[in-house]
Formats: C-alpha cells, structure tokens, sequence
C-alpha cells in the first residue's frame, strides 16, 4: 500500500465545517452569519499602536514565549479584574491566537491514553485538538433551553485516567454563560480526580444583562491547576492578528512553552506591542462592547423568530443556537446548505458542534458580530423562508 497518504490522525477529523459554510457563502453572495468574525472596524487606538510598532521596525521575533509589555498586560488585566496574582514571567505564554494556546496547551500536558472531559455542543476545535496531542475523549451533553449539565453524568465521565476538562465560558455556540455554582461542580471533581482545568475564555468581555464572568481559576483550589486562555480575537475585534495567550500554574508552564516554541515560535511581535495598548484601553471600551453586542443580539433574535425559528437566547458570546424542525428539511446540512444556496444567508449545521451528529440534527447557529447593514440584509433575504406546514 502506498504511504503517500496523511497521517491516521489527519484522516480522524474533517475540514472545518464553518470555514467551509464561509466559502459556500462567498460562492453564492450570501450574507454571513455564520464564522464568528466582525465586519466591522477595530478600535483606532489599537490599530495605531500596531502601526506605530511597524514603523518602529518592532520586526523581529519577540521572545518566544511572548513580548514584555504584553504578558506584563495580562498579567495585570487578569490579577486586577479577579484578585489573583498572576505573575507574567512565571505563568503568561503568549500564542498565535488562543487556537494555538489550546493546541499547545494539549500537547504540552496530555499523553496517549489520557481522558478529556468536553462539554458538547463545543467548539469544533476541540475535537481535533484532542485527537492531534493523542487524547480520549468523554463527552458530556449541555441541553438546551438553559444549556445545563446533569451533575451525576458530568461526575460519571471522571476516573482515574482523565487528565483535563476543557470548559468555555461564555460558551461557543450556546451563549450559555456557566454560573459559580456549577463552575463549583466542575472544581470539586477537578480536585477529587486531580485534574487540569482548560479554561477558554475568549468570549470573558462579551456577557450582557448584568451576568458576571467567573474564571474557574478563581474558585477554590482551582489557581494551581487551571490553564485560562484568551485572546485579543474577540474582545478587540482582529480575529486576523492571531494573538492569544494562556495563563498556567507555574508548574505547567515549562511544558506548554517548550511546545509553543517549537510550534510557532512566537506571535507577530508589533502585534503584541499593539496587545499592550489594547489590554490598557478604559473599563468603558468593555461596557460599550459588551452593549453593542447586545443590541446586535436583540436584533438578530427578533430578526430570527420572526422568520420563524425556535431561538435560545444567549447570556454571552456572539452567537444564537436555534432549533429547525419547523422547515421540515431532512437535516441541518440539508438545511444550512439550501439556506446559503436559495435564501442567501450562511449559518453553521447544529451537527459540526456535537460527537453524536444526531444531537444538532435539528439545530443551526447564526452569529452576530456583525454591522446592523448586514443583520438587515439577513432579514430581507430570511423573509423567504415558510415552515413546512405552510409550503
Ligand atoms: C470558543 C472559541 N475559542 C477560540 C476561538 C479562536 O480564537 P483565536 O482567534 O484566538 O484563535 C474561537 C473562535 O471562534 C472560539 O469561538
């Protein structure tokens, strides 16, 4: 047999389905709502502070683990807004996005054989991270219309061999935000299995109706055996920089920058400078950020039950998980795909977010990180659909 083939590893996931929803979208001219990019500009301030690094010639590599200013920021950013000491040279590795830190971060604690604990629906990278730094994995299903766990299931997929739980809050793609309580849940059973937290928080700033954001590090217990991610994607609106970091116990750290190192190297250096300034803008840049995306959200919710979807409004992040059955179409893909194609708006099928595709069959997300032209464009053109029983 030939071995010009990938890897087993490679054949065990597919493309991306939302990049792939994103290319149909441009074939079509649809309007898309469905990869989670903003359409619209990033803040001057920190566009300025990337050029102004360029023409400094900030042009070589930074130190691999990430630039001064930057893991100094947050470092800060972290201690100050939670009340836990964070210290930068000892815990902060900045990455390319927090794509490359959750990479890194797998591959630098998990061996073949280790179990992961992840929430489903989940972002659909995990999967393969998992698969790629030789990880098990225990799925345990968040359902809807609170996206809640049932504790007894999330107890039972712990044993002795499972090394990590992954959580992300506010999550992709429920907009479900996990409360102290359960967060407590997920500590307890961290502790009794002595098990590494993997705590995605890229979403922390995009949370409305006065819902707090709770790092899981800030828990009992939990400072010494989580890794917080994050990144400047989201908050800042450059999801092309590829900046991100992870804030690790100072015993985890080593390996996750050997890792990193070898993986990248480094971040764009005058985009880290550009971190800095950006993890410095006033508490007020949040607050406005966090209530644009909530108005978005209320538009696009109104937009999407109009034209007759079943939605479940999220507490945070930019996206709404909605359930399809009333347009009577065999499946999400079916359906996604004779949205992007007749009707002309690209969503993401329930199925890419789940381990069981039966699970999403009915389900479809819709993101919102975009200009109010677009939601109204998504509007006129939703204005096609009819349920079933009325076609
Ligand atoms: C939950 C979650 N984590 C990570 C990422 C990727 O972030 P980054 O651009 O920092 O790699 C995304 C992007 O959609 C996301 O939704």
């Amino acid at each position: 047999m030939s071995k010009i083939t990938g890897s087993k590893k490679a054949t065990q996931f597919t493309e991306s389905v939302i990049r792939e929803m994103t290319r149909l979208n441009e074939m079509y001219g649809g309007v898309n709502l469905s990869q989670g990019f903003p359409d619209f500009p990033a803040p001057a301030a920190v566009k300025e502070a990337a050029c102004a690094a360029i023409n400094a010639d900030v042009n070589q590599y930074a130190v691999t683990w990430g630039a001064r200013p930057l893991r100094e920021a947050v470092a800060r950013e972290f201690s100050r807004r939670y009340g836990v000491p964070i210290v930068a040279d000892e815990q902060v590795t900045v990455c390319c996005g927090s794509t490359e830190a959750m990479m890194s971060t797998m591959l630098a604690i998990i061996d073949p054989g280790d179990e992961v604990v992840i929430f489903e629906p989940f972002y659909e990278n995990y999967g393969p991270d998992a698969i790629l730094s030789g990880a098990t994995t225990r799925y345990v299903t968040l359902r809807e219309p609170h996206w809640s766990f049932d504790p007894d299931e999330l107890a039972a997929a712990f044993n002795d061999k499972t090394k990590a739980i992954i959580i992300n809050t506010p999550n992709n793609p429920t907009g479900k935000v996990f409360t102290r309580e359960e967060l407590e849940t997920i500590a307890a059973l961290c502790r009794k299995w002595d098990v590494i937290a993997i705590s995605d928080e890229i979403y922390e700033h995009i949370i409305y109706d006065g819902l707090r954001h709770t790092p899981i590090a800030t828990i009992d217990g939990m400072a010494d055996r989580t890794v917080t991610i994050n990144g400047l994607s989201k908050t800042y609106s450059v999801t092309g920089w590829r900046v991100g970091w992870t804030i690790s116990p100072p015993s985890l750290t080593g390996a996750i920058r050997k890792v990193h190192d070898f993986l990248t190297v480094g971040a764009a250096a005058p985009l880290q400078e550009a971190g800095a300034v950006a993890l410095g803008l006033p508490e007020d840049y949040y607050i406005k950020l966090a209530e644009n995306y909530r108005q978005r959200r209320d538009v696009l919710l109104d937009v999407l039950e109009r034209h007759h979807f079943t939605v479940y409004k999220p507490d945070g992040a930019y996206y709404i998980m909605t359930d399809i059955t009333v347009f009577g179409f065999a499946d999400d893909v079916e359906f996604a795909r004779y949205l992007v194609k007749d009707v002309g708006v690209a969503a993401v099928p329930g199925s890419s977010f789940y381990q069981n595709a039966e699970k999403g069959r009915t389900k479809l997300r819709f993101c919102f990180c975009k200009k109010d032209e677009t939601l109204a464009e998504a509007d006129v053109r939703l204005a096609r659909l009819v349920p079933a029983a009325v076609r």
